[in-house]
């Protein structure tokens, strides 16, 4: 597939070129990124491929959403490789504004999702988050005007969140969700992993490894859910280079805390290996 994508830097630009590949016809795919493109984002692209006629990928390190004291300033950038990634997936257009095109000066409107949603997992660690990823994506999607958006299971929370917010300010966007994306020794892709050295690589793996001995147990019958979330911990605790933040099991829909495995039920982890703050989670659905 296709040669290198047109990169733009105008919301103008965008949604000009945006328009002709509607009045044509076609819909309009959206992948939110931060760039510094892996397998994880390229699955998105390419389902996004899949299902529209026109595919848009955004590369935009959002300021709002790192915490303070967060890896803003480290993170990694790499647009001319994100451009041939995105290419190699037959993405379309690559919308990489910088800071002063989403964020114009004197601006004064942030968009909050509050409640359940977002007093959990990984809200109370990293404040301001996820009114940092609901604001850019509330902009994005008004400057680009796309049909379908797509996110990953990878960032479940985030999902979620989206979601909520797409639907109390009905935004004319369907959010679709792509599984996770997984290296073959089980480590969910992520950007930050560009930050671990090789002992830490392999310590990250005890993470995958922990969720899908959770997993096994739960396929098993086990339905207490501080029996699940012990068996968890206790693995990842045992690896001296992760540093768990929380384990939690949590319903899939609402994320309200479970004490048993009743419904379908998401299991996440956060934690530091180095400097990097991973996540990761296996969605359960209970049989029997
Ligand atoms: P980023 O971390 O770059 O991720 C962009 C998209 O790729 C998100 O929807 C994320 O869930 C998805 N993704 C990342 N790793 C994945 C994996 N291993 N498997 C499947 N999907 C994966 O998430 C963000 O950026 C930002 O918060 C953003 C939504 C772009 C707003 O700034």
């Amino acid at each position: 597939m296709g040669g290198t994508p047109q990169v733009m830097a105008t919301a103008a630009e965008v949604r000009k070129r945006v328009g002709r590949a509607r009045a044509s016809g076609e819909s309009v795919g959206l992948v939110p990124t931060m760039g510094a493109l892996h397998g994880g984002h390229l699955a998105l692209m390419e389902r996004a491929r899949a299902e529209c006629g026109y595919v848009v990928a955004t590369v935009f390190v959002n300021p709002t959403q790192f915490p303070p004291g967060d890896d803003f300033e480290r993170y990694p950038r790499d647009l001319d490789g994100d451009a041939r990634k995105a290419g190699e997936v037959g993405v379309d257009l690559i919308f990489a504004p910088p800071v002063g095109e989403v964020y114009p000066p004197g601006d004064c409107t942030f968009v909050e999702v509050t409640g359940p949603l977002v007093e959990c997992l990984c809200g109370p660690h990293r404040p301001g988050h996820f009114r940092g990823v609901t604001t850019v994506c509330a902009r994005l999607f008004n400057m680009v005007g796309a049909d379908r958006a797509y996110f990953g299971e990878k960032d479940y929370q985030q999902l979620l969140v989206l979601k909520q917010m797409v639907r109390d300010l009905s935004i004319p966007v369907e959010i679709v969700a792509v599984p996770t994306v997984r290296e073959r020794d089980g480590l969910a892709m992520s950007s930050r992993n560009s930050y671990l050295s090789a002992e830490e690589r392999e310590a990250a793996t005890v993470l995958y490894r922990a969720l899908s001995a959770a997993e096994r147990e739960a396929a098993s019958g086990e339905r207490d859910a501080v029996a699940l979330v012990s068996g968890v911990s206790e693995m990842i605790e045992g690896e001296p280079l992760v540093e768990l933040q929380y384990a939690e099991l949590r319903d899939a829909e609402t994320l309200d805390e479970l004490a048993r495995l009743d419904r379908r039920a998401v299991l996440a982890v956060a934690a530091f290996v180095g400097k990097a703050r991973l996540i990761d989670n296996v969605v359960i659905e209970p049989r029997g």
